[in-house]
């Protein structure tokens, strides 16, 4: 008996040539212990037969919004929350703009609107429709929402052309369905991790500060991250127009004085990240009335270099985080500067990234970034600010001195 026996997938088919490949997950996932009841789009009855999946499954499988025997039987609402995890293979384009937008046309569509367990997609489609925009936005929107996605992979289409858009394997979407229903390990249970985030604002007099455009989107994400896996979270951020991410404590802060106190007075704790960033320089002298404007001169302002928050706590003797990880915006050299940061800083992992205009990163949703540490460098792809603080935790979970 296995840790699934006695669970239910709600597998939703739609219409792709990848759908004949459902027929074998079901036999997997029944191999598994998985009670499997099935969804067919319409589209889906152009590639396999309900009384192929029907059988396979070993219940009625479902088609119509609007039927009155089925609704008799099981609502449609039922349907969707009676199982403990839905799966849309194949997840084809169609499906997933639906889902990004909130349609509820047919049964499928709206099974997946009405329901409150997690979904999972196992994307397939020629490469050219993976890769336009639209697809890429309606994916981005759909992994914000939370949904689940296992592939699409490399590989050779129906289609003759090859690229990513193949759908992965009933191998690989049966185990991505069972970590999916395994309660998650939280690694983090017990320990403490404290997170900078956004910009500091330095103050020139009662109206005018001195900042940058630090969005804070990749420090909340893994504040986020952080207390999926159990740890006690501290986010010290600076001014964002962000929500504060649930189970997540807060300390406001504006200058870089500010958030260094703020950090120091949150040790000890095991994990802390500096994703800040931290204006290099304040005013020396904050004038305490608004400076006047006179014509034809401009005041000159004396700046005074800011507290470096990261090496001062990385460097401390006493009540030393465990792990600490900076980040290193770069424009160039990312890889040689991050390892230069490392040294400098005397933190054990940089998270270094690309801020030239070029690459969006600043104030944009998705990020690449380089790992870098003693045991090497890593190259992670571009994906988004969640997927990264997901690994980012993952990981930093795994080198995290026990
Ligand atoms: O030196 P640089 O600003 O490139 O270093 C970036 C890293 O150092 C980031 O992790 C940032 O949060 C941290 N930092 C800091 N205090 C500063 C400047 C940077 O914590 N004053």
């Amino acid at each position: 008996m296995s840790a699934l026996t006695g669970k239910s997938v709600l597998l939703i088919i739609g219409g792709g040539i990848a759908a004949y490949k459902a027929l074998e997950l079901i036999r997997l996932l029944r191999g598994r212990g998985l009670a499997v009841k099935a969804i067919m789009t319409k589209a889906a009855h152009e590639f396999v037969t309900p009384l192929s999946v029907a059988s396979l499954t070993g219940a009625k499988v479902h088609d119509h919004l609007f039927s009155l025997t089925d609704e008799i039987e099981m609502g449609h609402i039922e349907l969707s929350r009676s199982a403990d995890l839905l799966v849309v293979v194949p997840a084809t384009a169609d499906l997933m703009a639906k889902m990004a937008h909130g349609h509820a046309d047919d049964l499928a569509s709206t099974a997946l609107l009405a329901t409150d367990k997690p979904v999972l997609l196992a994307p397939a489609m020629n490469v050219r429709m993976w890769l336009n925009p639209a697809t890429r936005r309606n994916a981005d929107q759909l992994k914000r929402d939370g949904v689940l996605f296992i592939g699409p992979n490399d590989g050779e289409m129906a289609c003759g052309e090859f690229g990513p858009g193949r759908m992965a394997e009933p191998i690989e979407i049966a185990a991505a369905i069972e970590k999916a229903l395994t309660p998650q390990a939280k690694p983090l249970a017990g320990r403490k991790v404290m997170i900078t985030a956004g910009p500091t604002r330095e103050p020139i007099d009662p109206v005018r500060y001195i900042s940058n455009h630090s969005s804070g989107k990749q420090g909340y994400a893994l504040a986020e991250a952080a207390v999926v896996l159990g740890a006690q979270t501290m986010l010290i951020s600076g001014p964002v127009d962000l929500p504060i991410p649930p189970g997540v404590g807060m300390i406001p802060v504006e200058t870089a004085e500010e958030m260094l106190k703020a950090c120091e007075n949150e040790l000890p704790c095991d994990i802390a990240i500096f994703c800040a960033a931290v204006a290099d320089w304040r005013v020396a002298r904050v004038a305490t009335e608004k400076i006047k404007k006179a014509e034809g001169r401009a005041p000159s302002l004396a700046m005074v270099e800011n507290p470096d928050i990261l090496r001062t706590i990385a460097t401390r003797t006493d009540k030393r985080p465990k792990l600490v990880v900076g980040f290193a915006a770069e424009t160039e050299k990312v890889v040689e500067h991050a390892r230069e940061k490392l040294a400098k800083k005397g933190c054990d992992v940089i998270i270094a990234n690309d801020v030239s205009p070029e690459s969006g990163v600043f104030g944009g949703d998705r990020n690449k970034v380089h790992v870098v540490s003693a045991q090497g460098v890593e190259i992670w792809p571009e994906m988004t600010k969640q997927e990264v603080a997901r690994r980012l935790m993952d990981k930093l979970s795994e080198l995290l001195p026990k």
